[in-house]
C-alpha cells in the first residue's frame, strides 16, 4: 500500500497489561517517539490469571501516559486485526526481550500477516535494565511480599500494594 505525503502513521501496541511495567512504559514512549500516534490497546480477552479488572489496567496506562501527546490508551476484545483495521493502524508493535520470546511473537506476527498482510509488525527492544521483566513476574513478586519498586510506576506500585495486602 502507497502511504500518501503527510498520512500519519498509527500503530497499535497491543497486550493484557496486568499490570503496566517499567519496560511496556520504555516501549511505549520508544514507539510514541517513532510513529505518529500509538494506541495503547488492552485486550478484553479473559485471562484466569488476571490480577486487575481491564478498567484498571486501563487507568493505570492512561496515568503514566498522560505526558505523551501522541499516546492514547484504548481496549479491544476479538482480533487484534480488526481492531487495527478500525483504528487506521499501519502498525502492530510489540517488544522483544530475548530470544525466548521470538518464537511466540514470530508465530503471532506471521498469522497477524495472514489475517492481514497490509499491517506490518515491528519488533523493538526495550532497555537493557528491563529485558528480565514482566507482568507475571512483578505479580508473584508483589504477591510474596517481594520488592517491586524500579519495576513498575510509583501508581503501579501502590495499586499493586493495595491489592495484595
Ligand atoms: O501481553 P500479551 O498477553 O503477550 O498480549 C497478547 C495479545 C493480547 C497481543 C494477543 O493475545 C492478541 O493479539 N490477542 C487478540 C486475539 C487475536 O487477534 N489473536 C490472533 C493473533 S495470533
Amino acid at each position: 500500500m502507497a502511504r500518501e505525503e503527510n498520512q500519519l502513521v498509527i500503530a497499535i501496541y497491543p497486550g493484557s497489561f496486568d499490570p503496566v511495567t517499567n519496560g511496556h512504559l520504555d516501549l511505549i514512549r520508544r514507539g510514541a517517539s517513532i510513529f505518529d500516534r500509538l494506541v495503547v490497546a488492552v485486550t478484553l480477552n479473559p485471562d484466569k490469571d488476571a490480577l486487575f479488572p481491564v478498567k484498571d489496567r486501563v487507568e493505570m496506562l492512561e496515568n503514566v501516559t498522560e505526558d505523551l501527546e501522541n499516546v492514547e490508551v484504548g481496549v479491544f476484545g476479538g482480533l487484534l486485526m480488526d481492531y487495527a483495521r478500525s483504528k487506521g493502524a499501519r502498525a502492530i508493535l510489540r517488544g522483544i526481550r530475548a530470544v525466548s520470546d521470538y518464537e511466540y511473537e514470530l508465530q503471532m506476527a506471521m498469522m497477524n500477516r495472514k489475517i492481514e498482510p497490509q499491517i506490518e509488525t515491528v519488533f523493538m527492544m526495550p532497555a537493557e535494565a528491563y529485558s528480565y521483566l514482566s507482568s507475571r513476574l512483578v505479580k508473584e513478586l508483589a504477591r510474596l511480599g517481594g520488592p517491586v519498586k524500579g519495576l513498575v510506576p510509583p501508581i503501579v506500585e501502590e495499586r499493586l500494594r493495595a491489592k495484595v495486602s
